[in-house]
């Protein structure tokens, strides 16, 4: 923690979520003194593992009110991570608007009014790329032309971001999320197959994967995503210039790779499930319209984490399984 925020409170929204968890997790075990206020819709088992070493409300945070009780002039930083994802958002508009648009509005507007210049942490995505002239590679730099609602809310979150710290509100940083592995559990993201394909069969599950072979889709490890999230909140974010937001630095592995991968990682002991493809049309349309690798350039020159291989995400996953 920078020495301007130390001592004061960390609110983490989406608290409950994948990201959300395993970052207070990592805050813990680097202080575990650290204040830490977890917020979420929904009370999941994930902060059920944390109870009594943070404190937790729950909330929605597409309510103006609420995101004022939430931010008080004690939060040093904010964590925002709550997200209605990709498939949610498509499927239901209004749900998405709130969660993606109004939250992030109503919790920078908080901060504006309540906090004292607090550092704010946005999870932006890859679904923010896009359009008839998406280059296959993308850069940080590149145009953000998003074809799905989540994506739009997210150009639009980092734009304030900017904003806001231009104007001296905050101190935003964001990042440009790839799809984060291995996901403990299943939510409506449409690259949930990354992590499917990884879980079930070293669960012991057989898994149809939907995409070919040869889809490629950039990536990146929880562990490494944490890591960065933490960086980000405590770096100098002066380094981020009038641009507060950056690429994550994406693995791109094909489904035939970490197919391939699986198979060589997994431990002899462990009963290993079968991996089958079998093409889904309506997923493989909204991630075939997805750039296929993902350069994180700007957070490699920060010295920003990134991942080293698709065994190595898969190594960790296992070590972690104990
Ligand atoms: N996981 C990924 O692959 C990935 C990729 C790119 C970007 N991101 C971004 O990273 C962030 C965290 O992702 P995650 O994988 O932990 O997502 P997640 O779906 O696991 O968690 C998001 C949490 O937000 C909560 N939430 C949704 N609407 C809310 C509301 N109105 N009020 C309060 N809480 C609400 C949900 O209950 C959920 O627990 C999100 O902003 C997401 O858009 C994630």
């Amino acid at each position: 923690m920078s020495g301007r925020n130390e001592g004061k409170t960390i609110l983490i929204t989406g608290g409950g979520g994948f990201l959300g968890a395993r970052l207070a997790e990592l805050i813990l075990a680097k202080d575990p003194k650290a204040a830490i206020l977890l917020t979420d819709i929904d009370r999941s088992p994930r902060v059920d593992a944390l109870a009594g070493r943070v404190e937790f409300i729950r909330a929605d945070i597409s309510d103006p009110g609420i995101c004022r009780d939430l931010v008080g002039p004690h939060t040093g930083t904010v964590y925002h991570l709550a997200s209605l994802v990709s498939g949610g958002a498509e499927k239901d508009f209004e749900a998405g608007l709130r969660a993606n648009l109004f939250a992030t509005i109503h919790l920078l507007e908080a901060c504006r009014l309540r906090a004292e210049k607090p550092v704010f942490v946005f999870t932006s995505s890859i679904a923010t790329f896009g359009g008839r002239n998406l280059p296959d590679e993308v850069d940080d730099y590149t145009y953000q032309h998003p074809q799905n609602s989540y994506g739009a809310a997210k150009v639009a979150g980092e734009q304030l971001l900017n904003d806001y710290s231009r104007k001296g509100f905050l101190d935003g940083r964001g990042v440009r999320l790839p799809a984060i592995i291995v996901r403990d559990v299943a939510n409506t993201a449409l690259s949930g197959y990354a992590s499917n394909m990884i879980r079930e069969p070293l669960a012991g599950k057989d898994y149809l994967c939907p995409v070919g072979e040869e889809m490629r889709i950039p990536l990146m490890g929880i562990a490494t995503a944490t890591r960065l999230l933490h960086a980000l909140g405590t770096m100098d974010g002066a380094l981020l210039g009038d641009y507060r937001s950056l690429n994550g630095r994406g693995i791109s592995p094909s489904a035939g790779e970490i197919a391939a991968a699986v198979a060589a990682c997994a431990p002899p002991e462990r009963p290993l499930g079968s991996i089958a493809f079998r093409r889904d049309p309506e997923v493989e349309r909204v991630v075939a319209a997805w750039p296929r690798v993902m350069h994180g350039k700007r957070a490699e020159a920060l010295g920003l984490p990134g991942d080293r291989g698709i065994e190595a995400v898969i190594r960790e996953y296992l070590a972690g399984l104990g």
